[in-house]
C-alpha cells in the first residue's frame, strides 16, 4: 500500500517522505501565546494569542492550488529554483524528508548536490518563529546560489484582510532598517503592535513589495525576482505588503552555511511606540533578534523546547505489547490534547481562524486531556470559563482568547453547556487534589462586582438542568446539546439563517435530550461526591436529582432495545425504532451507559449491543442511522448533511469513546479495544483512504453511507483527542484518578494485558506494572508523595 511516511517513535517525530501526501499533513508549534501552524510544505501561518485579530501571515484557505502561503525559502542554483519543502515551485527534489516533532517541524530537501536543512520552532519565552536554515554543498563542485526568504503579511484582521480591499490596498506600510524588515500596518494609529522578519546576518537585497518581488500576474512559484536571480528593493505602499531577503552564496565542496530567520511580534507600550515621527520603536523586536544571532542560542532554545515536551510527554508513559498502542498514548495522542488546549476549535487546515473562539463545552472538555500535564494552566482555564457564565447558570457558547468574553453573535442557550463546568472542575480537582480551586471568586460574564466562589458556579450549573426540565422530567435541550446539528426549536427554511443561533420557535417547546440527561447523572454523581468530600450538605439534593433523573430516564427515555436520543418540540420521539430514519443515535447510548443508568436491569448491555449491531461499521461508530435522506425543518442543522457526513450518520469520533468508556464500564473488554482501534490513527493502514495526518485523531470520519467510507476530515481540533485519552487512559488502562488516590481498574483483552506504566500524580511517581487476567476487579492506591513502584495482579 502506497506510504507517506513513518512513526520514529524514539524522537517523538512523525516522518514524511513525500512531500505530495493526500492533505497537507500539519504541525503546530508554540506553548505559550505565539502560535503557529506549518504544513509539510511549510506552508500556515502564525499568529499572537488570537487568530483573528492578531494574525501575522496571510494564508488562503482552501486555494488552489491547495495550500498557498506559507514561510518560503527559494534556493536559485543556476537554471533551477527550488524550495526544501518542495512547495510552492514543485520542482522534483532529489530527496526530501519533513519531520513533525513536538512543537518543531524539520523540512529537508536536496538537489543537485544540495542540501537544505530548515528548522521550524517557537522557541518557549519569546513571540516568534526561529528558523534555521543550513545549506550545505554535498557535491565536488564549488557552488554559487542564492537563498530568498518569503513571507507575507496578514493586515493583522485575519477577517477584514479578505474582505475590506477598498482600505487594506492603501494602508500597508513597512520599514527595512538593518537586517530586519518591520511590518508596521495600522501601528500610526490605533495598534501599539507590528511584526518584523529578520535575519542574523546582511543581505544582499530584499523586498517589501509583493508585486514587485512576484510579479502581478505570477504565482508563488514563480517570483520574478528570484527567476531573475535579483531583488527590487521595494518599499510597500499599500498594496500587500511582504518581506524577502535574498543571498548570494557560495559554498566549496562540502561547506556550510547557516542562517537564522526570525520572524517575530511585538507590543510596545503606547507611550514608547515611535522614536522620532513615524520611525516605530524597534529595541524589543532587536532584543528578540539578538537572542537568536548566534548557533548556540539556537541550539540552546531547540534544547530548552525539547525538555519542555520531554518533561511533558514524561508524565504518563507505557510500555505494552502494542507499538500502536504505546505510540498513540506516549506522543501523539497527548500531543494532541495540548494542541486542542491551546486553539480550542479556532485554527487548523478545516477551521479558519476566524469562526470560532474557545467554546463553553469544547474547552472544558479539553481540559480532561490536559490536567495530568499543565495543571496551572487549567486551574486558570477554568476560571476563565465559568467567568462567562449568566447568573441563572445558562453560558455564552463561545468567548473570544483575546478579551476573554462572552461572544455575542452566538450567545448561549445550548443546555448542555453549564454541565461542562462541572466535568472540567472534577478533572481537575481529582488531578490535582486542589480543593482551593472552589473558593476562587468569579464573576457572571466578566461582570466586576457580581463575583461568587467557583463552587457556587458549578451549583448554579447543576441548577440550570433542573431549572429547565420538560415535560418528561428531562433536560430541555435548548439550542442544541452537544450535537450542536440537533436545532429542535430552529425550524429554518431560510438558507441565510444560522442553525446555531436561529430559534423560530422555543416559547413552548417541548424537545429533551437523553444526552443532557445521561450527562446530568454522570456528572451529577461526582458532583455529589465532591460535596461530600468537602462537607457541603447539598450533596443530599443533589442525589435526589440524580436518582429522580434516572428514574425519568428508565420511565420516558428507553426505546426497548437502546435510549432513545430525545424528544423534539411537539414530544415526538427521536432516535427510537419507530423512527423511520434516525432510528437509533449514538450519544444517549454513549452517555446513559457511562452513567449506569437501568444497568442493574439490563439496559445498558442491551443498548451497548445495539451499538455494536447498528452503529458501527469497519472504521468506527457512525452517530445515527439510518442517515437522514432529505431535510427535515423540526430537526435543522443534522439532516442537512448529505448522509454520512458529519452530525449525519458520519463517524463523530468525539462521542466513539463515550460508548467505549461505557463498553468498558460493562466490563465488556473486546468490544472496547475494537471500537478504540477503528479510530486511532496508528492502528490504519491506509493513508490514501484517510487522507488527514496519520498521527492526529480527526472530528469526523465519513460513515457507511459516504461515499468513500473511511475517509477522514476535520483533523487537530476535536474533542475526540481529550475523550480517547479518557477513554484509553482511565478506561482500557485503567488509571483512574480519584479525589484521594488512583484507582487501577483496566478493561483491556487479557492477550494485551500485561504492561508497565509510568505515572506522575501530584507529588508522586508511580512505576506500575500490571499483569490484567480479563477478570473483573480494581485496586486503589491512595495518594503519598514520593516514588513508588507496583505490581498490581488482577
Ligand atoms: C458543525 C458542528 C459544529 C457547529 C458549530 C456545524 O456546522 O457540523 O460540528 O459544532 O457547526 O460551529
Ligand atoms: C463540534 C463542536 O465544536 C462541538 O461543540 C460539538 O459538540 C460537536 N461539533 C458536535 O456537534
Amino acid at each position: 500500500m502506497e506510504t507517506f511516511g513513518h512513526f520514529e517513535d524514539a524522537s517523538r517525530e512523525y516522518v514524511i517522505t513525500r512531500p505530495d501526501t493526500p492533505w497537507p499533513w500539519i504541525n503546530y508549534m508554540g506553548t505559550e501565546d505565539f502560535f503557529s501552524l506549518i504544513s509539510n510544505t511549510a506552508g500556515g501561518y502564525c499568529f499572537c494569542r488570537d487568530a483573528k485579530f492578531r494574525r501575522i501571515l496571510r494564508y488562503r484557505y482552501n486555494g488552489v492550488p491547495m495550500d498557498a502561503g506559507g514561510r518560503y525559502y527559494y534556493i536559485k542554483d543556476g537554471d533551477s529554483v527550488w524550495n526544501p519543502g518542495w512547495k510552492p515551485c514543485k520542482t522534483t527534489l532529489d530527496s526530501y524528508e519533513c519531520r513533525h516533532g513536538m512543537g518543531y517541524s524539520r523540512i529537508k530537501g536536496c538537489k543537485d548536490g544540495l542540501e537544505a536543512d530548515a528548522l521550524f520552532f517557537v522557541p518557549i519565552g519569546h513571540r516568534c518563529e526561529v528558523h534555521r536554515i543550513r545549506l550545505t554543498n554535498t557535491g565536488s563542485a564549488p557552488k554559487r546560489i542564492q537563498l530568498y526568504s518569503f513571507a507575507e503579511w496578514c493586515l493583522w484582521n485575519a477577517s477584514t484582510d479578505m474582505e475590506n480591499f477598498q482600505r487594506n490596498l492603501s494602508t500597508g506600510e513597512v520599514e527595512v532598517e538593518g537586517k530586519v524588515i518591520y511590518h508596521k500596518t495600522e501601528y500610526r494609529e490605533r495598534r501599539n503592535h507590528y511584526a518584523f522578519f529578520g535575519v542574523n546576518r546582511p543581505f544582499d537585497g530584499f523586498d517589501t513589495d509583493r508585486e514587485t518581488f512576484i510579479g502581478m500576474y505570477n504565482g508563488f512559484e514563480a517570483p520574478q525576482q528570484v527567476l531573475s536571480g535579483k531583488s527590487g528593493n521595494s518599499l510597500a505602499h499599500g498594496w500587500s505588503p511582504i518581506a524577502s531577503h535574498r543571498f548570494d552564496i557560495g559554498l566549496e565542496p562540502g561547506a556550510s552555511e547557516e542562517f537564522i530567520f526570525v520572524l517575530g511580534y511585538v507590543e510596545n507600550p503606547s507611550d514608547k511606540k515611535f522614536v522620532a515621527p513615524g520611525v516605530i520603536n524597534k529595541e524589543a523586536a532587536l532584543r528578540m533578534m539578538d537572542a537568536f544571532a548566534a548557533p548556540e542560542q539556537v541550539d540552546a532554545a531547540f534544547a530548552a523546547l525539547k525538555a519542555f515536551w520531554d518533561g511533558l510527554m514524561g508524565r504518563f508513559t507505557l510500555q505494552s505489547d502494542v507499538p500502536e498502542l504505546d505510540r498513540t498514548v506516549n506522543i501523539w495522542n497527548q500531543y494532541q490534547c495540548m494542541i486542542t488546549f491551546f486553539f480550542s476549535r479556532s485554527a487548523s487546515y478545516f477551521e479558519s481562524g476566524i469562526g470560532r473562539g474557545m467554546g463553553f463545552r469544547d474547552s472544558n472538555q479539553d481540559l480532561a486531556g490536559i490536567v495530568h500535564l499543565i495543571p496551572e494552566r487549567a486551574r486558570q482555564r477554568i476560571l476563565d470559563i465559568a467567568a462567562t457564565q449568566f447568573p441563572d447558570g445558562g453560558c455564552y457558547h463561545q468567548y473570544q482568547p483575546l478579551t476573554k468574553r462572552g461572544n455575542n453573535d452566538i450567545g448561549g442557550g445550548f443546555n448542555d453547556d453549564p454541565l461542562w463546568l462541572i466535568f472540567g472542575t472534577v478533572a481537575y480537582i481529582r488531578e490535582t487534589g486542589d480543593f482551593g480551586i472552589l473558593d476562587e471568586r468569579v464573576p457572571f460574564d466578566n461582570k466586576p462586582g457580581t463575583e461568587v466562589s467557583l463552587l457556587d458556579h458549578l451549583k448554579i450549573s447543576f441548577k440550570h438542568v433542573t431549572d429547565n426540565l420538560g415535560p418528561h422530567g428531562l433536560p430541555l435541550i435548548g439550542r442544541a446539546d452537544w450535537n450542536d446539528c440537533l436545532n429542535l426549536n430552529c425550524f429554518s427554511d431560510n438558507p441565510d439563517e444560522s442553525f446555531q443561533t436561529t430559534e423560530n420557535k422555543s416559547e413552548g417547546s417541548k424537545a429533551e435530550s437523553l444526552m443532557i440527561a445521561g450527562l446530568f447523572v454522570a456528572e451529577g454523581r461526582d458532583f455529589a461526591e465532591l460535596l461530600e468530600r468537602i462537607g457541603d450538605s447539598g450533596a443530599a439534593l443533589v442525589r435526589e436529582a440524580v436518582a429522580n433523573m434516572e428514574t425519568a430516564v428508565k420511565k420516558h427515555g428507553w426505546d426497548g432495545e437502546w435510549f432513545l436520543r430525545a424528544y423534539d418540540y411537539y414530544g415526538n420521539k427521536i432516535g427510537s425504532r419507530e423512527c423511520e430514519e434516525g432510528k437509533i443515535f449514538i450519544e444517549s447510548q454513549g452517555w446513559c451507559t457511562m452513567a449506569r443508568i437501568g444497568a442493574d436491569e439490563g439496559l445498558c448491555d442491551k443498548a451497548l449491543d445495539s451499538a455494536c449491531k447498528l452503529l458501527e461499521c469497519e472504521h468506527g461508530l457512525v452517530l445515527n442511522t439510518p442517515a437522514y435522506t432529505s431535510y427535515i425543518k423540526d430537526y435543522g442543522e443534522i439532516s442537512s448533511y448529505p448522509g454520512g457526513y458529519k452530525e449525519n450518520a458520519g463517524i463523530f469520533c468525539h462521542n466513539n469513546p463515550w460508548v467505549i468508556i461505557g463498553e468498558a464500564m460493562a466490563g465488556r473488554a473486546d468490544d472496547a479495544w475494537r471500537h478504540y482501534c477503528k479510530i486511532t490513527p496508528a492502528f490504519c493502514k491506509d493513508q490514501n483512504l484517510r487522507k488527514v495526518e496519520p498521527y492526529a485523531f480527526c472530528q469526523m470520519v465519513a460513515g457507511k453511507d459516504a461515499a468513500k467510507p473511511g475517509e477522514g476530515k476535520n483533523s487537530w481540533l476535536t474533542g475526540t483527542a481529550a475523550w480517547t485519552w479518557k477513554a484509553v487512559s482511565e478506561a482500557i488502562l485503567g488509571i483512574k484518578p480519584q479525589f484521594d488516590g488512583l484507582l487501577i481498574e483496566p478493561c483491556i483483552p487479557a492477550r494485551y494485558g500485561n504492561y508497565k506504566i509510568h505515572r506522575r500524580f501530584r507529588e508522586a511517581e508511580y512505576d506500575i506494572t500490571i499483569r490484567y487476567s480479563g477478570k473483573a476487579g480494581s485496586v486503589f492506591i491512595p495518594y503519598k508523595p514520593g516514588k513508588q513502584e507496583l505490581e498490581i495482579n488482577l
